[in-house]
């Protein structure tokens, strides 16, 4: 009887063993750059080079956006005699090895894009009835970072297709940050935590405030549609499976006050920092916003709490989020079309977070107050905060007793 107990354990033991997500690799969300919004598929080695070049040069990589992640389009159109994967020749002459290689040189990590459908978005090669192999292509290559698309899948089911694929890179001993991609459709939310470090929650985003721009049976939603799409699933968010409002657009034709903002927001909802921009021909005051370690502390915070939405006053969005140390972070956007002149009385405001039992306890405790992007200390809660705030720029403050 003993002996039975101990084999059937045993066999659930291993079972389990190959069912599992690697633990630990992303606690706080992820930060990196992402080939897609910029050079869609018109990628190739030269071009991953000078942008792990980029990366290094311009302080991107010691602000912490280390994953360097190949989108659509890496790939040959047909897969080998063996039906392996492998880089286009043509783009990728030394192969996907060295390419890992060079970038794991640079002090970063390689990250690869493929889908759970027969093809790719883009008509390559997809992963269905390959998952296995193509997760050991990966492991053998270096990879560190999955992206997972959803076109071409037919009727597959959303939650086994990403269980299979995340069964298949645990198999391979190599621990690869898995990320959903399947645009929030099955509500990844509810069950991506067990299958994978981030998830999207919206379709593709576009470079452009507030718009949405229909295509047919699907839309590409602009920067506050993405943030307002999904009110109530902030607190699937924490540490190791985070909710993913997709690579930013910051540095694509947005106003340097619209780039602040995007980064503030994003830092805030604890999203990952995928970056979508020429990083080497980026302007100045671009690489000096995304390289604002103040800024960036906010979204690697490590408690991991997802803000949200506390006021809008006078159309001026006021997002909260609770820190580590019992530290508050806040950012007032200005969605006018003009400048507003900002005057908040904290004494007046019961900020606190319900979900994660959080109290600021403004009308007895005295903050100290931070400005993130100004990089000074703007005295403390216990007077009003006046301040001008530049269209659809963001104040953004850090709160500390
Ligand atoms: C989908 C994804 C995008 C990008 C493209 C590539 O649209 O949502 O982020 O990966 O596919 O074809």
């Amino acid at each position: 009887m003993k002996k039975y107990l101990i084999f059937t354990l045993l066999i659930v033991g291993c079972l389990n063993g190959f069912s599992q997500k690697i633990e630990g690799l992303a606690l706080t969300p992820p930060m990196g750059w992402n080939s897609w919004n910029t050079f869609a598929t018109n990628i190739d080695e030269d071009l991953i080079k000078g942008i792990a070049d980029a990366m290094v040069e311009s302080g991107l990589r010691d602000a912490g956006y280390v994953y360097l992640v190949l989108d659509d389009g890496w790939m040959a159109m047909e897969r080998d005699a063996q039906g392996r994967l492998y880089g286009d020749p043509k783009k990728f002459p030394s192969g996907m090895e060295a390419l890992g290689e060079y970038i794991h040189s640079k002090g970063l990590k390689f990250g690869i894009y493929n889908c759970a459908g027969s093809k790719t978005c883009g008509g390559y090669p997809g992963s269905r009835g390959h998952e296995y192999m193509d997760a050991q292509s990966y492991a053998d290559w270096g990879v560190d970072f999955l992206k997972y698309d959803w076109c071409n899948t037919e009727n597959l089911n959303a939650k086994g297709a990403y269980q299979t694929m995340r069964d298949a890179l645990y198999a391979t001993g190599r621990p690869i940050v898995f990320s959903i991609c399947e645009w929030g459709d099955n509500k990844p939310w509810e069950w991506g935590t067990e299958m994978g470090h981030l998830w999207r929650v919206s379709g593709d985003i576009v470079n452009c405030w507030d718009c949405e721009y229909g295509h047919g049976s699907w839309s590409s939603w602009g920067l506050w549609k993405v943030i307002n799409m999904r009110k109530d699933i902030r607190k699937y968010a924490g540490p190791g499976h985070w909710n993913d409002l997709d690579m930013m657009e910051l540095g694509n034709e947005f106003t340097d006050a619209e780039n602040r903002s995007h980064l503030a927001m994003w830092s805030m909802l604890a999203s990952p920092l995928i970056m979508g921009n020429d990083i080497r021909t980026m302007s100045e005051e671009t690489r000096i916003t995304l390289t604002n370690k103040e800024v960036v502390a906010v979204s690697q915070d490590a408690l991991g709490i997802q803000g949200f939405r506390f006021l809008n006053e006078n159309n001026i969005e006021i997002w909260i989020k609770p820190l580590a140390n019992d530290e508050w972070a806040i950012v007032f956007v200005n969605m006018n079309d003009e400048p507003v002149e900002l005057n908040f009385n904290w004494q007046k405001h019961d900020m606190g977070d319900d979900l994660n039992q959080k109290f600021a306890h403004l009308d007895r405790t005295t903050y100290q107050l931070r400005d993130l992007y100004n990089h000074k200390d703007l005295g403390n809660t216990s007077v009003p905060l006046r301040a001008k705030i530049d269209v659809h720029d963001v104040l953004m403050l850090r709160l500390k007793k």
